[in-house]
């Protein structure tokens, strides 16, 4: 028998663990929880929708379900403008907080006692931040952003949604208050209008699941990118992996870890991307979200998968 021959065997298993999440969680999918309409080009969406992807530290991708349908990131966009920003070695933390806020994502009331500093760069006023950091660092931060699910994903057909960019800029105004307010500390670097633009098309990047879990693999790898160069030191992965576990599900944040038990990153478009560092990643799909904003049958599936694989950083 040949190291293929058992990484098959490995790869065959993890598929029937993926199915039986998916004939188990796939048809709940979409009974309970709501699709996004704050943002009104994201309410179409089928709430009923299933997709789940593992991607492996050597590329490979395994998925059921609706895996291959591209769907709205937003918010799990915010794990690859941080990477951008923290790769060059540069130091947010003047700016942005690493703790939990316990509200939720688009809260303001934390910032006027915070000296408009967000708590961490996963709230929505963090990853402004953020946005506005990489914007000052590359010139044009969500086509860095772009670019680099583009490379990790090896997909050049990803792309931004400009219909549901233009609708959140339409609606945005809980997120203009966000930036003005934190421009008023001094705690931008650009102008509030750009800063938007910026933020509002990086959350607007249509991919897959396959193409999600295969991006996001430099976490699972200690910040290796695809080609073996290095996107990230391996102290600035950790880091992320840990406000990913503390911050990344918004206040179901505790809730996640103690579901889940690992990192992980939620959008509003019902995706969430989860890493098992030194193994894989994975992200699933399912419209339909929570209270908080996670997608209902997302979690359900990565609490499956955890328990039947044991795959946890616990
Ligand atoms: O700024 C917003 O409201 C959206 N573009 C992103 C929010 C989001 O995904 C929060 N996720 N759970």
């Amino acid at each position: 028998m040949t190291i293929e021959d058992v990484a098959a065997g490995a790869a065959r298993r993890l598929l029937s663990v993926l199915r039986e999440i998916a004939d188990e969680v796939g048809p709940r999918a979409g009974a309970v929880g709501r699709v996004a309409d704050y943002i009104p080009a994201l309410s179409g969406v089928d709430p009923a929708a299933f997709g789940f992807a593992v991607a492996g530290v050597d590329g490979e991708v395994l998925g059921v379900g609706d895996w291959e349908v591209p769907f709205s990131i937003q918010s799990v966009s915010k794990v690859f403008s941080l990477a951008l920003a923290l790769a060059g070695g540069d130091s947010l933390w003047a700016r942005v907080g690493r703790e939990p806020s316990g509200n939720p994502f688009n809260s303001l009331v934390q910032l006027e006692h915070e000296d408009g500093i967000p708590r961490n760069p996963f709230i929505n006023a963090g990853a402004l931040v953020v946005t506005d950091r990489l914007l000052t660092l590359t010139g044009d931060a969500r086509g860095a952003v772009l670019e680099l699910l583009r490379a990790e994903s090896g997909n050049p057909a990803i792309d931004f949604d400009a219909g549901v960019a233009r609708s959140e800029a339409a609606r945005g105004d809980r997120n203009a208050a966000l930036a003005h307010f934190m421009a008023s500390y001094g705690n931008l670097e650009n102008p509030v209008e750009q800063v938007l633009e910026h933020y509002f098309w990086q959350c607007s990047i249509a991919m897959s699941c396959r193409d999600l879990a295969a991006a996001g693999l430099f976490l699972a790898r200690h910040g290796l990118r695809g080609d073996g160069s290095r996107l990230l030191d391996r102290s600035a992965a950790k880091r992320i992996n840990s406000i990913m576990l503390t911050c990344g599900a918004y206040d179901a944040a505790g809730e996640f870890a103690f579901r889940v038990g690992l990192p992980g990153k939620s959008g509003v478009g019902g995706g969430i991307l989860a890493v098992v560092p030194g193994r894989c990643t994975l992200c699933v799909w399912s419209p339909a979200l929570d209270r908080h904003g996670n997608s209902v049958a997302g979690v359900d599936a990565l609490d499956r998968f955890t328990t039947l694989t044991g795959l946890s950083v616990f």
